[in-house]
């Protein structure tokens, strides 16, 4: 069942073309995009709540991390809409719901034990910053080599060459992404190894979800949520 864990691997997903899976809860699906074992450990998913779905409360041994994508995703804590980052720090607990449904990207169990911080950001209220280039940046969240980060490219942007230490991800939210090793549209998720090179461009306006300097510190074992 052990699903893209190669993290030294490459790995380009385009999420739109893959088939929604049942999850063990009704009414709750997900594409798969790395996953340790069936039910527990590292995950990282797109996860869909149907209209009038829940989830069972459980714990994030190891964290939860969440971006939504669509919809209104609820938990007791309050609603949250399309564009919400939240971290759920190790230990953590909650009974998610969705009153009129959503999707997700959710990566569970892969918070450093120490990274405590409960993190609640609205991103379509939150400020961009200057970045490099034309390029403006949201920071999300930062801890120990860690770096999380929404980046909005304008159309005609080229990034110098770059080289990942502690590896990137990213997922394509709009627009469309391209390197020499590929095109990656909105719904794209694109995991790059340490030390991987690449010099990418957008020929439209492009926004990313970005995540760098944590594949190699990826922690392993034990539980978690919607996956
Ligand atoms: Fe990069
Ligand atoms: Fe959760």
């Amino acid at each position: 069942m052990m699903l893209n864990m190669q993290f030294e691997q490459r790995v380009m997903i385009n999420t739109h073309d893959h088939p929604w899976q049942p999850s063990p809860v009704s009414g709750v699906w997900r594409k798969p995009l790395a996953r340790e074992e069936a039910e527990r450990g590292h995950a990282t998913s797109i996860v869909r709540y149907d209209p009038g779905a829940s989830f069972p409360r459980h714990e994030h041994p190891l964290g939860e991390e969440i971006l939504v994508l669509d919809g209104i995703f609820s938990d007791e804590h309050g609603d949250f809409g399309a564009g919400t980052y939240f971290r759920n720090p190790p230990g953590s607990s909650h009974a998610p719901f969705s009153v009129e449904g959503c999707v997700l990207l959710v990566k569970l169990h892969q918070f450093l034990p120490d990274d405590a911080a409960q993190v609640c950001i609205d991103t379509p209220r939150a400020g961009w910053l200057p970045g490099q280039g034309n390029r403006k940046v949201m920071p999300l969240h930062e801890f120990a080599a860690e770096h999380v980060a929404l980046e909005k490219w304008p159309a005609g942007e080229h990034c110098q060459p770059h080289r990942h230490f502690g590896g990137e991800e990213i997922f394509v939210l709009s627009g469309e992404l391209k390197d020499e090793h590929g095109t990656y549209p909105r719904g794209t998720w694109l995991r790059s190894p340490h030390m991987s090179e690449h010099c990418p461009y957008a020929e439209q306006e492009t926004v990313i979800w970005v995540k760098t300097g944590h594949l190699s510190v990826v922690d392993r074992a034990s539980d978690g949520g919607p996956r």
